[in-house]
């Protein structure tokens, strides 16, 4: 079978990345034909073949339009010896982000130069963040050389310059090209206007360089994705192994709870299998199977590098949402060691973070996750950053190590940046569970009287009622359709950060339109419906607040039930019939799904 080199690559407005992937696939027959013929139509300003190959890679769109290509595109080619996809970053400024999200796969990056311009800012940065991301392998090719006639010199003193900055990265020896991507010189074949030049092309290089050891080099990793319990005699855990292979019969550790035991068996595809093991243990989704002979760090301070990607600075009291494997927890960005200096590639004193900024900091999460240092493992030592308001990813981070607390508190102490040392209860999972229903229901009777339960067992618990949120949260929203969507996007919001947060939000809300439940329930995924069900003549029977009576009157227009209708869950975890069944009985069908989701 050929062997599959993923690359990326990286390169400064208009230094001819599209043109020289565009040759790549076009000289190894990666461009279907409808394609050339798109592109030959198009193609205005042709080359000596009549095609404008940078059409070819963006495909006629953004970076024609926009003059920026936006996002990372993957595009596949092979030649009779190796496979190869390329994680297409757009080299503007501002999409550095882009850089980080294609190189997180590679093994090797492409860094173009254009030979008229020789080493920018950019160029520094692209091998510099190549190298954060784990890249070993660089190969810098030097374009346009037939703008400079081809000469030696440009080439030489371009090498010489660039060399001495990759030297300062932990990077192998780069391999250097002059080309010319629009005429093809030295891309796929070697070309006759460098004769002072005696390495292989660019593609033969790519073609013999050696990949990147297999992915399940390593110890066991196997972050839980899903655990999957369809009755009680089954419980299995689905996910992929991130490093390492499980077996049956191997030991396994779970992690965070440090309990061992042995996988008995393996189901479902090889790649994503589900896993039973020996002993009954309690793991759910963000937990992390691991070789107990070498086991991750399991820790809630660990330092990182952030390549911060968004227009806001960090603001570092601020909690972001920090997703690592399939676990998701609240983070502190605690402190920030130095901001790196692209020129110098030394550290630079600290500051704010803003745009593009490369940084070493210090980070708290809320709860433990299971690591390893980013050089060690790709999978388990990455992590980024979410502004919870805006949910956009604002950063993307490395994990170097953990950090020693109780040095490093103290360290902060004396800097007198931090006052008090956060106390933190025994974390149990975060859960939202979500009474609906029609007024006088007996949603918030049912709902305080579960939350009274739960407290008096020592939860952490939060109480999200439709009638103290319209006073606050929703104060102004009325009840049109917008209007209650919104009401329940809103309650929904704060129910998936309590969640996320270990917390188990409570809330209670006519939400009467399924669509608007079913995303609530979609974007928090812990989520527990009870259908808080009595027939609208038993509710209207009751009418405790005299509103039925007024809306029958016509004085309260688009009352549910009344003029507007109510949608039931098809499929509720729980239903309570509150006209047949007692206030306890309903009270412990709801107990009885809210372990059985905390089990999960
Ligand atoms: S929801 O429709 O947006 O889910 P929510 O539970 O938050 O409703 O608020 C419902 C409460 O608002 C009711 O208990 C009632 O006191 C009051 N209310 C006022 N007008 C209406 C209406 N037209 N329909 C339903 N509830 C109303």
């Amino acid at each position: 079978m050929k062997d599959l080199l993923r690359f990326t690559t990286a390169g400064s407005v208009d230094d001819g990345k599209s043109t020289l992937i565009g040759r790549l696939l076009h000289d190894t027959r990666g461009v279907y034909e409808d394609q050339l013929e798109s592109v030959r139509k198009a193609s205005r300003d042709g080359n000596a073949e009549g095609l404008d190959l940078a059409l070819i890679t963006d495909g006629l769109r953004a970076e024609r339009e926009q003059a920026i290509t936006i996002d990372v595109a993957y595009r596949y080619f092979q030649t009779p010896r190796r496979k190869f996809i390329i994680a297409d970053t757009p080299g503007h400024e501002q999409y550095t982000r882009n850089m980080a999200t294609g190189a997180s796969t590679a093994s090797l990056a492409v860094i173009l130069l254009d030979a008229r311009h020789g080493v920018l800012p950019q160029s520094r940065r692209h091998a510099y963040i190549a190298a954060l991301l784990g890249i070993r392998k660089l190969a810098v090719a030097v374009n346009k050389m037939d703008l400079v006639d081809f000469r030696r010199e440009v080439f030489e003193s371009i090498r010489k310059e660039f060399g001495a900055v990759l030297a300062k990265l932990d990077v192998e020896e780069p391999f250097f090209v002059p080309v010319s991507a629009r005429d093809g010189d030295n891309v796929a074949t070697r070309g006759a206007r460098t004769p002072w030049y005696d390495g292989p092309s660019l593609l033969e290089y790519l073609e013999t360089v050696d990949v990147a050891p297999a992915a399940d080099a390593g110890p066991l990793r196997f972050p839980v994705q899903l655990a999957i319990r369809p009755n009680q005699d089954f419980r299995g855990y689905a996910g992929q192994a991130v490093s390492g292979r499980l077996r049956v019969g191997d030991r396994v550790l779970a992690l965070p709870s440090g309990l061992e035991t042995r996988v008995a068996s393996l189901t479902g595809q090889e790649a994503c299998p589900t896993v039973c093991l020996a002993e009954q243990i309690d793991i759910g989704r963000g937990d992390m199977l691991a070789d107990p002979a070498a086991p991750p760090a399991v820790a809630r301070e660990f330092a990182a590098t952030l390549i911060w990607m968004a227009a806001e600075p960090l603001r570092p009291d601020t909690a972001y949402l920090l997703k690592h494997t399939t676990r998701q927890v609240c983070a502190y960005v605690r402190s920030v060691r130095h901001v790196v200096d692209i020129g110098t590639l030394e550290p630079g004193p600290a500051a704010e973070l803003r745009l593009n900024d490369i940084a070493e900091v210090e980070i708290e999460t809320h709860q433990p996750i299971c690591f390893d240092p980013y050089r060690r493992n790709r999978a388990t030592g990455s992590f980024i950053l979410i502004d919870m308001i805006s949910n956009r990813t604002v950063a993307a981070g490395m994990i170097l190590d953990q950090v020693n607390t109780h040095r490093s508190r103290e360290r902060q102490r004396a800097a007198g940046a931090v006052a008090s040392e956060p106390t933190l209860s025994q974390p149990h999972r975060g859960l939202t569970v979500w009474f609906t229903g029609l007024s006088a229901s007996g949603k918030t009777t049912l709902c305080r009287a579960v939350y009274e339960r739960l407290a008096a067992r020592g939860c952490r618990l939060e109480l999200l009622d439709g009638d103290t949120v319209r006073k606050h949260l929703s104060k102004g929203l009325g009840f049109s359709r917008e209007d209650r969507d919104e009401n329940i996007r809103r309650i929904g919001f704060v129910a998936g950060l309590l969640t996320r947060n270990g917390v188990i939000a409570l809330a209670a809300a006519i939400s009467p339109y399924r669509a608007a439940r079913d995303e609530v329930r979609a974007s928090i995924g812990d989520f527990v419906e009870v259908y808080v069900n009595a027939p609208l003549e038993v509710c209207e029977a009751r009418d405790p607040k005299g509103l039925y009576r007024k809306a029958r009157a016509g004085q309260l227009p688009a009352f549910t039930g009344i003029d507007d209708p109510y949608e039931p869950p098809p499929r509720p975890e729980v239903e309570c019939r509150t006209d047949k069944e007692s206030l306890e009985e309903c009270i412990a069908k709801v107990l009885a799904a809210i372990d059985r989701a905390l089990e999960r």
